[in-house]
């Protein structure tokens, strides 16, 4: 399996704090938010990884380098215009070929890595595989609604005005090579981007198996202010915790 880093965006929802710097850069508990993620990727066995980069991509080169410090061989993909989820996601095809991948965003951090993810994705036959986790605030998300009883995908909308349901899309998902043929099919949603929601729709209409995993611990989405704070707080009391047992 290979790993995809979004890290393009220019985290305006968190200005100040990131007017000179790339979102994915700023630290929490003294460690940019985007190591944290590539530790993640290499926890889960995964030592090929891309990063799409943006606007910021001298900082974030100059940051995380070639990977050598985490044993990952990095490569850099370039996206010239903040097009999407899923344009980013297409422009990473020569990278990616037909291997199965992970893809994380840049500024989400989740309770316990995403090893047991991986594990459970390498050892199924699913095309996909989607992490929800319950949000007070739905609306801010992509959001699932799924069959009460057999617990299957009916429909995923991005950023709903009356969410059918409080499963938010963390951002990791899992991918095997049916997502190019999504990637290609969709059209840009109203906000002018190629959603990977719309992509992952496309593959539940398509017949394909798209398995959605309910995520219990806690989820941080660093890309907003309140959410960044939480993340400071939650990594330095476990950080104090940890020290205070050695
Ligand atoms: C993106 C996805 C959304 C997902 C969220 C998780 O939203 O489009 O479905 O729930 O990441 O962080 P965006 O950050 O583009 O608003």
């Amino acid at each position: 399996m290979k790993g995809l880093i979004l890290s393009g965006g220019k985290g305006t929802r968190l200005y100040p704090i990131t007017y000179t710097s790339a979102k994915q850069l700023v630290p929490v508990a003294n460690k940019p938010i985007l190591f944290r993620v590539v530790e993640a990727i290499r926890d889960a066995g995964i030592q090929d990884i891309g990063i799409v980069v943006g606007d910021t991509a001298a900082e974030v080169k100059e940051a995380v380098g070639t990977g050598r410090r985490w044993d990952v061989k990095i490569t850099y993909i370039q996206q010239d215009q903040p097009l999407g989820l899923a344009h980013a996601v297409k422009i990473s095809q020569d990278f990616l070929g037909n291997d199965r991948f992970v893809m994380f965003l840049g500024d989400n951090v989740i309770e316990g890595g995403i090893s047991g993810l991986i594990r459970e994705f390498a050892g199924s036959d699913y095309d996909c595989q989607i992490v929800l986790t319950p949000v007070d605030n739905p609306s801010r998300y992509g959001v699932a609604e799924l069959d009460p009883e057999t617990h299957r995908i009916i429909r995923l909308v991005e950023k709903p005005r009356n969410p059918p349901s409080n499963l938010a899309l963390v951002g990791i998902y899992m991918f095997d090579e049916c997502i190019w043929g999504a990637v290609n099919a969709i059209k840009p949603s109203w906000r002018g981007e190629l959603e990977i929601t719309d992509a992952i729709q496309h593959l539940v209409d398509q017949g394909y198996k798209v398995h959605p995993y309910v995520h219990r611990g806690w989820w941080i989405d660093t890309g907003e202010p309140d959410k960044m704070l939480e993340a400071m707080t939650w990594s330095w009391t476990r950080s104090s915790t940890a020290s205070r047992a050695t």
